[in-house]
């Protein structure tokens, strides 16, 4: 495996080699979230190469960039352990010079929910995953389906621009009580980690709901926001349109559950699917 820090360095190691190029971009702190989008590139790609970047243009003023947890010795070995041929990681000032002044805005897909709550958060995403597919050249990219926002971002940003890349969303990785992966779940204390499977409980809530006939979107959201108690604090919990992020007020169409709680000071996400609802109204739960 080869530590590449420049996208010459990247460009040179990658060349001549064996096509589909798979592209797993990441923050590091890796988890075995992480860890299932290098499998399954591995899988699926004659090469593999892994990005280790916190994007600092990604992150708002006061938010957690300067304590994101990094953890680079480790994240290579897994790296390494996961057969990836090429890992990227630049610095800072590598991946935005002096004078660096592009950005990619995804528009209105990017504007909603984490959005709304984290103003130019996916321009800077949109912006650092455009570098990192030109960088690397990829032919597919592996994201993960808990940053389910991010991937209709990404997606809208490939079809926008004509990049040559596939986007492919891996389901998301799960603890045995339901909390989804997140390298942010290490800033939870004792009791707000006890609490935190409540988000998933709202989702499953919500997407029984659906799923027994309800396709009132506001009753739907009702369901789920019972489970959502003290510690936590609901940022959002709503049923949209997985493409698009807007929320239709009849739910007869495959959707997504989506929420987000607040516990202390971090702000969980989290998201479930919703295949088509059945049309049985006599079987609404509630
Ligand atoms: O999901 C992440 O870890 C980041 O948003 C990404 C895609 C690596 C871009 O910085």
């Amino acid at each position: 495996m080869q530590i590449t820090r420049t996208p010459a360095e990247v460009r040179d190691a990658l060349r001549g080699a064996g096509r589909p190029v798979g592209l797993v971009p990441t923050m590091g702190a890796l988890h075995a979230g992480h860890l299932a989008l290098v499998a399954q590139a591995r899988a699926e790609c004659r090469t593999v190469v892994a990005s280790l970047f916190v994007n600092p243009l990604q992150f708002g003023p006061g938010e957690d960039f300067d304590r994101y947890p990094r953890a680079f010795e480790s994240d290579v070995a897994a790296l390494e352990a996961g057969g990836v041929d090429v890992v990227y990681a630049p610095d800072v000032g590598t991946m935005y010079p002096p004078g660096f002044a592009t950005s990619v805005d995804p528009g209105d897909v990017g504007e909603r929910y984490e959005g709304s709550l984290r103003p130019g958060h996916f321009r800077g995403v949109a912006t650092v995953c455009v570098k990192l597919f030109a960088t690397a050249g990829c032919d597919r990219a592996y994201f993960g389906a808990k940053d389910a926002q991010q991937a209709a971002v990404i997606q809208r940003v490939i079809e926008d621009l004509n990049l040559p890349v596939e986007l492919i969303v891996v389901p998301t990785v799960r603890e045995p009580d339901g909390l989804a992966l997140s390298s942010r779940n290490v800033y939870l204390d004792v009791e707000q980690r006890a609490a935190a499977p409540a988000l998933h409980r709202a989702l499953d809530a919500v997407m029984r709901a659906v799923t027994h006939g309800e396709t009132d979107r506001d009753r739907a959201v009702a369901a789920g926001r019972a489970e959502l108690t003290v510690p936590l604090h609901e940022a959002y919990l709503d049923v949209v349109d997985p493409q698009t992020f807007v929320s239709p007020e009849r739910l007869d169409a495959p959707v997504l559950a989506i929420a987000s709680a607040w516990l202390g000071p971090t702000r969980l996400i989290d998201n479930v699917p919703i295949e088509a609802p059945a049309h049985a109204p006599h079987e609404i739960v509630r």
